[in-house]
């Protein structure tokens, strides 16, 4: 997909669809059942009173997702889209709005991918109230909400007429070259007919081609993640995992570097937590450390983030049963790792400055065998820390706390974490919101700033320093679970044992939104934060400008 900007008016442009996000307050209408909007009524004017129609016939109030589309008669602009944006002051008085405005651009993505329509121009009314920085913001959710709505995971079928483009299909070659990845390029694909994409009416010059840029990269990262995320476990076993991480590596090999240490490397290291979670699987474990490092090797800032990274979690002996266990999505028990890669792919193409970038996960299977970690059996993490595993069914805090080690020993400057962790996590915020912890106010403020110019929702939740006192166990240093109160509270304590103190670290709960249960799709959830997180690094750092 070619996405661009178009400088010209808007009834200028000539195309198959024009999208056009409508606020609810632009469609209030005079007596005579004219726009009093000046803007409306001359595009009303111009298209022979069909927006007047249009916003009859569909009882269009411009509420936020709703679409509205007509064919025009005798047009260089074959159909007509209106796209609601919702209320004005709730998109344009918002510091940041990028949710609405990737609405817009998945909403009008979706309807020209059905329509099989090859063109796509986007705009919105009032954009010239807006200030340049909300401009940007908009521009580059719009253009990430196209790619995503014309993104279809077609990967699995066995009859494909992939909608997928071709810029993802190339994606796809180029930078994921695992072979269940590339399923849709062998198969009878056929490229999205959605080619050019032209966002108009936001600004003009080199910051908005620039926020365009950044969305492919982003949204291109947004997409690793869903694919790994969606990937079922006998597909994407660790291996393929770590195959995936060398891939992403591959494609931007000079910024980025893998390392993968194999089950021998991990026990000289002593990843006893780790390798007790691994042993029950007949796949082995790897542990991925994937690393940036800008072009011109100029580092102010290091750091890391690590994944969660189980391909499969079935339980262990403390197996999942009952009817809401949703075992058959413990593939997604990745989700954390999956977004980790995501966001690496994304900074290895956007090659920030000064900013150094550890990607970690230790990545396995929770199984059951005759080798498999019993309940009761006692475990020493990389930094000694014994732990009794009073439920084998809690592994994620095992892997991550190892990982946790490993990460504070790059003596990096901060670390976040993320991990499909706790069930508890959903039952408190619900599918939409992640929740994090952190002892450290700015990384709470900087957490909170990019996740709400990225569009994906936080709400930090607290480190309740008493219940720290239910992890002792009678016969080693901890225990890994203690009842079900405060459950996501405890997994985040027991984490805080594994982080130096001192380190700046941040854990983050993905156990709700990693997966969009209506749709049965991954979400991607929260590559976005994480690039606006490290971004945030170089202008801490003071290299953002140069
Ligand atoms: N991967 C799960 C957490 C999970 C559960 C994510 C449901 C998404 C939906 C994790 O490994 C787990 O099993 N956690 C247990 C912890 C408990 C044994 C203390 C849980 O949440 O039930
Ligand atoms: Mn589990
Ligand atoms: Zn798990």
């Amino acid at each position: 997909m070619d996405i661009r900007a178009h400088d010209g008016a808007l009834y200028e442009w000539e195309g198959d669809v024009l999208a056009l996000g409508v606020f609810e307050e632009n469609l209030t209408r005079s007596e005579e059942n004219k726009f009093l909007h000046p803007g409306l009524a001359e595009l009303d004017y111009v298209m022979g009173g069909v927006l007047g129609e249009l916003a009859d016939e569909d009882d269009f109030t411009g509420k936020l997702g709703q679409l509205s589309v007509v064919r025009l008669a005798s047009s260089k602009i074959k159909r007509l889209a209106l796209v609601g944006l919702g209320r004005a002051n709730n998109v344009m008085d918002a510091v940041y709005a990028s949710d609405s405005w990737r609405i817009l651009g998945f909403t009008a993505a979706r309807i020209a991918k059905q329509l099989k329509m090859c063109s796509m121009g986007l705009a919105a009314m009032d954009t010239n109230l807006m200030d340049e920085s909300s401009k940007l913001v908009a521009v580059e959710s719009i253009a990430s909400g196209a790619i995503l709505g014309t993104y279809e995971d077609t990967r699995f079928k066995s009859e494909v007429y992939s909608l997928m483009d071709s810029m993802l299909a190339k994606f796809e070659k180029e930078r994921i070259n695992l072979e269940m990845l590339s399923i849709a390029a062998s198969r009878k694909a056929k490229p999205s007919k959605l080619t050019q994409v032209a966002v108009m009416s936001l600004g003009t010059g080199s910051d908005r081609d620039e926020a365009l840029r950044r969305a492919v990269c982003i949204t291109a990262g947004v997409i690793v993640a869903k694919q790994l995320v969606a990937a079922p476990a006998n597909v994407l076993t660790p291996g393929a995992l770590a195959d995936a991480a060398v891939s992403i590596a591959m494609a931007h090999s000079e910024v980025l570097t893998c390392t993968i240490l194999e089950k021998v490397d991990c026990e000289a290291l002593g990843m006893g937590a780790f390798l007790g979670v691994a042993n029950g699987s007949d796949q082995p474990p790897k542990f991925i450390h994937l690393k940036y490092c800008p072009p011109d090797g100029v580092v102010y800032k290091r750091v890391a983030i690590v994944g969660k990274g189980i391909c499969f979690d079935s339980g262990g002996y403390n197996i999942k049963t009952g009817a809401n266990c949703a075992v058959e999505l413990m593939k997604f028990d990745m989700g954390g790792a999956g977004a980790a890669l995501g966001a690496a792919s994304a900074i290895g193409a956007l090659k920030p400055k000064g900013v150094e970038v550890h990607f970690i996960s230790a990545a396995c299977e929770n199984m059951i065998s005759g080798k498999g970690m019993r309940p009761g059996d006692i475990v020493t993490a990389m930094n000694g820390i014994t732990i009794e595993v009073n439920n084998t069914d809690a592994e994620g805090r095992l892997t991550l706390a190892d990982s946790l080690v490993y990460a504070c020993r790059l003596r990096v400057d901060a670390i976040v974490d993320l991990a499909t962790l706790t069930g508890a996590c959903v039952v408190a915020l619900g599918h939409e919101v992640g929740g994090f912890f952190t002892p450290s106010a700015t990384m709470a403020q900087q957490l909170e700033t990019a996740a709400q110019i990225a569009g994906e929702k936080i709400w930090r939740m607290p480190l309740v320093e008493q219940y720290k006192q239910t992890l002792e166990s009678p016969i080693a240093d901890l225990v890994n679970t203690s009842g079900r109160d405060g459950g996501s509270i405890k997994a985040a304590l027991f984490l805080k044992e594994f982080v130096d103190p001192g380190m700046e670290w941040a854990h983050l709960d993905i156990a709700g939104p990693v997966w969009n249960r209506k749709t049965g799709t991954a979400t991607g959830y929260p590559v976005r934060t994480l690039v606006k997180w490290i971004d945030q690094q170089q202008i801490v750092a003071g290299v953002a400008d140069s």
